[in-house]
């Protein structure tokens, strides 16, 4: 029988495997070290199913293993959420180091949260207060996820906080991951200015080596599985470095590579591939390329579709040639192109060109699944950040 697969195509939590990013784990590992660096407060944004919970949870990780306390919330009752964790998790300490600014029942309810409110002047009292005392840590990181739906108030809570820890050279570190626009937007809040010299770590697909290195690091650990030179580059050039992608053509790989094992040994070449790539496919459709296409106006998917038609055999697309393809004249439409490249689904390629930012969009348009999208990954995959 052929080893447990160690592909993970499931959202959420540490997969088996973390593939790349050795970049953005080297920022925050600088971060987390160099106690007068400039980043202690910095986001990390990327369309859907691009790797930003995935990455955030690595460094929370990292961070531990470092020493730090990590305090990991998500987009509901964030301020509640950190004091908890702050005030050691029970309604008693909660009660002393924060009490609630709107108390409509008894903080031994604190479990029903809807109910109970925490002000930011608690949270900035408390994190400075446990950042002032740390005895085993060597600092707090806190870490939000889907921070384009964190409210107002939480964030700015949030962020007020961390400037004042901050401001008193206290170790503290805030990691905010959120889809493209969410640096912008929290950043215009009153209470969170000083969010807009955050850096804004932008994540997307992997590039070549990056993505190959990966299959080759997965199989590595799947000694059961003989995966060819061919057959993972096959799985590079499908899935052009989105780790979602990677993840489900990985996996289907071994799993129908294991239905003909001989001898407890899975052989996974081209053709294997390419009979998984459909199934894999369908799921990241769905899961990402539905979400983030469907909800675009008509304009938009119009000039997307339009690119879909007129990019060249390299993936470059003229911006007069899309107007043309319209029937417009390319100041009738530049608008939509920028409207595209600031949710980063374009990105301009010298002057007058773009190219798509997410692979198979021609797919999602035009799905002929016995003829799956493939680039020539020196134009086209590598140029990809
Ligand atoms: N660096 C990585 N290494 C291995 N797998 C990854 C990596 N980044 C992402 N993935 C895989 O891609 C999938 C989606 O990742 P993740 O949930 O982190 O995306 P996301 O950007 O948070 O998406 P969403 O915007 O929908 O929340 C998961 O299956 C995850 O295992
Ligand atoms: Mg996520």
């Amino acid at each position: 029988m052929a080893s447990s697969n160690l592909f993970t195509p499931a959202f959420g939590g540490l997969p088996q495997v973390f593939f790349g990013r050795k970049g953005e784990l080297g920022f925050a590992q600088a971060a987390l070290d160099n106690e007068n660096s400039p980043h202690k407060a910095f986001f990390i944004t990327g369309n859907r199913g691009c790797g930003k919970t995935t990455l955030l949870e690595k460094i929370s990780q990292l961070a531990v293993e470092r020493g730090w306390k990590a305090i990991d919330v998500h987009s509901a009752h964030a301020t509640q959420a950190i004091i908890e964790a702050l005030a050691g998790g029970t309604a008693k300490t909660i009660e002393k180091s924060a009490k609630p600014s709107m108390l409509g029942v008894s903080v031994g309810g604190v479990s029903s949260s809807s109910t109970t409110e925490y002000s930011g002047a608690s949270l900035g009292r408390l994190l400075v207060e446990r950042c002032t005392s740390l005895s085993i840590h060597k600092g707090v990181i806190i870490t939000v996820d889907e921070i384009q739906k964190v409210p107002e108030g939480d964030a700015e809570n949030l962020c007020s906080s961390v400037q004042l820890a901050l401001r008193k050279g206290l170790p503290v570190m805030l990691v905010l991951a959120g889809l493209p626009g969410s640096k912008e937007k929290v950043a215009s809040y009153p209470g969170c200015t000083f969010m807009q010299r955050a850096f804004d770590m932008r994540i997307g697909c992997m590039q070549v080596d990056e993505t190959i290195e990966a299959f080759e690091s997965v199989f590595r650990r799947m000694p059961q599985y003989r995966a060819s030179g061919d057959a993972i580059w096959e799985m590079g050039l499908f899935s052009q470095g989105h780790p979602y992608l990677m993840q489900l053509v990985g996996y289907y790989a071994a799993e129908r590579a294991s239905e003909f094992a001989v001898g407890g040994f899975s052989e996974i070449g081209v053709d294997l591939v390419r009979s998984v790539e459909p199934i894999a496919l369908e799921a990241y459709r769905e899961n990402v390329l539905a979400p983030i296409l469907s909800p675009l106006s008509a304009s938009l998917a119009g000039y997307l579709r339009a690119m879909c038609e007129v990019e060249d055999a390299h993936g470059r697309v003229g911006s007069g040639a899309v107007a043309q393809w319209l029937g417009k004249r390319h100041a009738q439409v530049s608008s939509y192109r920028q409207r595209l490249i600031d949710r980063r689904l374009i990105e301009p390629d010298g002057q007058g060109y773009a190219r798509f930012l997410l692979p198979h969009v021609k797919d999602y348009y035009f799905g002929d699944v016995s003829k799956v999208e493939r680039k020539d990954p020196n134009q086209q995959w590598n140029r990809r950040r």
